[in-house]
């Protein structure tokens, strides 16, 4: 079946307390509405139209960077949730197909929950998705009549009797494009809240006729955006559930709680993972590598065998080939380290290439930046680089070269060459005692 989908993210989330729209605030490093957006994927969607309204402009940069074909429409004013569907229509105008309504602020929803909506989509002229609700506080409710939704009832407008209803509305809708918008041309807004509600077109559809039900997903699928709180819980389910599918493929997560994944990061079998590791967006680490604990990645490529921390830091366009070591208060920025490479200590390697079994001494630093431009540092293969060694870029390293510890390099060294650039040593007989016989002296006289 052709799919359209229609999300809706016009809403302020007033209970976000914001300057950002609601469905821009991130879990696991990806705004909500990409996490709602790739719910629908599953749907193979040949349309999708996000409803936009408070800070519409932002929400429109955010959906074309997530997803240049989506349409987004304009809803200047908040009159509901039929109003803000029917901002679709025009968008819409002749498509052939169902239109499926998703919520940017729920970002859980299975793929196989829509899979089933649309299944009892072909034995029912429209679906809704429904929740067995704990506790269902302000949902709408489901009013059931055996396989038949009747209607749905908004808390506000329910009696005491219809609150005790526990199988709540999740918002999603699935119907064939022109009937649904046949019947929101029907909904009124004479409700408590005075707003146009979706909800509605079920009691319109049934008046009609029409055959309508309600397909039931689990709680935790619903689970909705309004505050800080909720954002945090449910950063907290995504990152439950991400742990629990790496530890299924075969990642070792010594203490899975205190490992930090985004939306993207991919972890290859027999790669082990240590306590208090943060992964921000766009990490790969292969199979069988190990990232040791409190380390820190993002954008980053960790290939087979390499080692990683603990206590380093992997920052975006840091590439490491296979057994590349990376030790403690490491920093690694848009640089490639070549197979077998190693950097064990205290370094800062930006903006670099360095070459195959190369060894970066303690402390060294390439010196990228000027204040103004960055440089390139470039390190052949099978470098010494000695302990705090200042690589001022650009600057170039050829192979088999070595450079003596607290060097500072500032012009290129050619290989197999020994690249000394530091004060000669003087010693200076006997004056390390004259020189502590006066301080003590001076110390004695304050003293005084
Ligand atoms: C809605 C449902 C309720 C359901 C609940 C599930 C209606 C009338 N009620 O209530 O049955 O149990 O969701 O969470 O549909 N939005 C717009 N434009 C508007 C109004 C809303 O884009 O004019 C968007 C919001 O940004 C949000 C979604 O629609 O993503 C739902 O709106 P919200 O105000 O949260 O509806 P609820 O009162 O929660
Ligand atoms: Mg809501």
């Amino acid at each position: 079946m052709n799919i359209a989908l229609v999300l809706l993210a016009a809403g302020k989330g007033t209970r976000m307390n914001s300057d950002l729209p609601k469905v821009l605030h991130q879990i696991a490093g990806a705004p909500m509405l990409a996490h709602a957006l790739r719910t629908g994927q599953v749907l193979e969607p040949a349309r999708t139209v996000v409803v936009a309204g408070h800070e519409a402009r932002m929400v429109a940069a955010a959906t074309a960077e997530i997803d240049e074909d989506a349409t987004v429409v304009l809803q200047e004013e908040q009159l509901g949730t039929a109003h803000a569907v029917d901002q679709a229509r025009t968008a819409l105008e002749g498509f052939d197909g169902d239109v499926v309504v998703l919520y940017g602020d729920t970002p859980f929803i299975r793929d196989e929950t829509l899979e089933r909506m649309i299944a009892a989509r072909c034995s029912h002229d429209l679906v809704i998705l429904g929740f067995e609700a704990a506790d269902p506080k302000r949902y709408g409710r489901l009013m059931m009549d055996g396989e038949s939704l009747e209607r749905i009832v908004e808390f506000k407008d329910a009696t005491e009797e219809e609150r005790k209803v526990t199988f709540c509305n999740s918002g999603l809708v699935a119907c064939d494009r022109a009937t649904l918008f046949a019947l929101i041309a029907a909904v009124g807004n004479d409700n408590a809240a005075g707003e146009f509600y979706l909800t509605d077109i079920v009691a319109i559809a049934r008046a009609r006729g029409l055959k309508v039900t309600a397909v039931a997903c689990d709680e935790s699928e619903t689970l909705g955006i309004n505050s800080r709180a909720e954002l945090a819980q449910a950063e907290a389910v995504f990152q439950a559930n991400a742990r629990a599918e790496l530890l299924d493929l075969g990642v070792t997560l010594t203490a899975p709680d205190t490992v930090f994944l985004s939306y993207d990061t991919v972890i290859g079998r027999d790669a082990e993972i240590e306590p208090n590791v943060v992964f921000g967006p766009g990490v790969t680490v292969e199979s069988g590598a190990r990232i040791r604990a409190f380390s820190h990645l993002e954008g980053c490529h960790v290939s087979r065998g390499a080692i990683v921390g603990p206590y380093a830091r992997l920052r975006p366009g840091a590439e490491l080939a296979e057994n590349v070591h990376v030790g403690n208060f490491v920093e690694i920025k848009n640089a490639t380290l070549d197979e077998g490479a190693k950097a064990n200590h205290l370094t800062y390697i930006g903006d670099a290439s360095v070459g195959p079994r190369t060894n970066i001494g303690a402390g060294t630093i390439t010196c990228n930046y000027d204040g103004v431009f960055k440089h390139r540092t470039e390190i052949g293969a099978d470098v010494f680089i000695g302990s705090d060694t200042m690589l001022v870029a650009p600057v170039k390293i050829g192979n088999r070269a070595m450079t003596a510890t607290g060097a500072v390099i500032t012009r290129d060294v050619e290989a197999d060459a020994l690249a000394i650039a530091r004060v000669k040593q003087e010693n200076k007989p006997g004056r390390a005692s004259k020189l502590f016989d006066m301080l003590l002296a001076r110390k004695a006289r304050e003293k005084q």
